[in-house]
């Protein structure tokens, strides 16, 4: 049996969440929009075609922004193509993805569906293949009321009020050669800055997030996102991370360690920021948009198997196990930790691509593995979160030194009389007790304690086995005034809620 110490204090907060924190991503690829949240003639189909069984799943996430509509996708994309009459929108050959893109869904309607999960739209604009006065046309198109032509050809296409959409992203990933219209950093901060400018001036409401590094490891990583700074940093408010993180080596203990790697990531774009902050004697502190992270891995191999150009064929579907459940909710910890300069996250991506949510064409949708960590932080992670002191045994694996084998950490609910613990026990051999002091916090009862853990590291959720891996509630957990002590499972994604005696 292994231990650990946990200490938190009323005094000492890393800062409260924004919810937005939660947030999502649907993309014009593969099944996420079609067959995923539309699809008109499925017995669960609205009104407008999007499926109400996906409706409701993703309304149980309580996600409160989903970035739309890419993606590498955003940097071919013609918005205009996907507004009006269907009947006239054009067929494109979509280059990032190679596939047949029919414009049934676009603007208006991706609006309307947002709306109906309960969330804002996070709207990201093409930086890659065209420019500032298309993304200032789609601010006027989105958030004007009217008396102009933008808007007013919104209105004539049958939405009258506008969309007030509030965030946007200036291009996706423009640091990456793959990008449709890839930039050095001084192309793209040059154009950023002034794309921002001209947003702003059309909506001075607005936040803009500028495109960071696709990922830690790119050859111009931290140069990227000091040099864009440097141009944009009066325009912009956010920078974006990506980070997608793989278990193809099969190796748990390497695997589960990359919590720190995201960690390591975001010390450092926080650094690069608050550089070009000191050298500007700027006033305005740049918040980080961790706008896409994610396990991803598993599809790779039968991607390369499908032929291209056709409509939403079943790309980039990633079915996830219970190993990477364990990952997710280390690396919800990890955004928690540093809820203070991570405003904005969004969990890549939401309906059948790299998902927590998948639909079968015409049947059923269900929960994947990491569908329930993300439940359980974006239901209860919501507040302030506590400096969370942990003090476990640690491991050293193929990449990674010192890793602690217990990630966890407290978050005081918003009206003050409620706690949660989120932790992850990375012990592949033991169960892990744990004694945690809840200084100055008054005493407490246990509510709750919901853990994810399977004998399985490989076990999945699948349309014929929907629920094999699912949350289950265990009596594992005591609180002694302000003392909380607990057993964790091996391997393992807890949970335990406390209320205020
Ligand atoms: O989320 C899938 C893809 O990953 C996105 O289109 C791109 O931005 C990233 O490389």
């Amino acid at each position: 049996m292994k231990n650990a110490r946990l200490s938190i204090c009323m005094d000492f907060t890393v800062g409260s969440v924004d919810p937005r924190l939660f947030g999502s991503f649907i993309e014009h690829l593969g099944r996420a929009v079609y067959g995923g949240i539309y699809e008109p003639g499925h017995p669960e189909a609205d009104e407008q075609g999007f499926r109400r069984d996906v409706l409701e799943l993703v309304r149980a996430l309580k996600v409160p922004l989903v970035r739309y509509p890419g993606g590498n996708f955003v940097s071919g994309y013609r918005w205009e193509d996907g507004v009006g009459p269907r009947e006239n929108r054009p067929r494109r050959a979509e280059l990032a993805w190679r596939t047949i893109e029919p414009n049934w869904v676009g603007t208006n309607e991706f609006a309307d569906w947002a709306a109906k999960a309960g969330a804002e739209v996070m709207m990201a604009v093409n930086l890659g293949s065209r420019g500032m006065k298309e993304a200032r046309n789609l601010v006027e198109y989105c958030n004007f009321p009217g008396g102009a032509a933008w808007s007013d050809l919104r209105q004539s296409h049958g939405w009258t009020t506008p969309h007030d959409i509030k965030l946007w992203c200036l291009g996706n990933e423009m640091d990456g050669p793959w990008q449709i219209g890839h930039k050095t950093a001084d192309e793209y901060g040059r154009l950023a800055c002034e794309t921002a400018k001209a947003m702003k001036w059309a909506d001075p409401s607005i936040e803009l997030v500028a495109c960071g590094s696709s990922h830690k490891n790119m050859p111009t990583f931290a140069s990227w996102e000091a040099a864009v700074l440097e141009h944009a940093y009066e325009q912009v408010d956010y920078i974006s991370l990506h980070a997608y993180y793989s278990n193809a080596d099969n190796d748990i203990a390497d695997f589960l360690a990359r919590s720190l790697d995201m960690d390591t990531f975001i010390r450092s774009v926080a650094a690069v920021c608050d550089y070009v902050q000191a050298k500007k004697k700027g006033k305005k502190q740049i918040h980080l948009s961790f706008d896409e992270w994610n396990v991803w891995y598993h599809s790779h191999g039968q991607d390369k198997k499908i032929a291209p150009w056709s409509i939403a064929p079943p790309q980039v579907e990633d079915v996830y196990t219970f190993a990477d459940a364990l990952l997710v909710g280390s690396l919800l910890i990890t955004l928690l930790r540093h809820a203070d300069r991570v405003k904005i996250a969004c969990l890549a991506q939401l309906v059948n691509v790299i998902a927590p949510i998948m639909t079968a064409t015409g049947g059923p949708a269900w929960c994947q593995t990491i569908y329930y960590p993300f439940l359980h932080a974006s239901s209860w992670g919501r507040g302030t979160v506590l400096q969370t002191q942990v003090d476990a045994p640690k491991y050293d694996s193929r990449h990674f030194t010192d890793v602690p084998s217990l990630d966890a950490v407290f978050v005081l609910g918003e009206t003050g009389d409620i706690l949660t613990l989120f932790a992850v026990n990375k012990d592949g051999q033991e169960e892990m007790t744990l004694n945690a002091s809840l200084n100055g916090l008054g005493n407490w009862r246990v509510t709750e304690h919901l853990v994810l853990a399977h004998d399985q590291l490989d076990a999945v959720n699948s349309l014929d086995n929907p629920n094999r891996v699912a949350p289950r509630r265990i009596s594992q957990a005591q609180a002694d005034g302000d003392t909380l002590t607990a057993r964790l499972p091996s391997l393992s994604w807890n949970v335990i809620r406390l209320a205020k005696v």
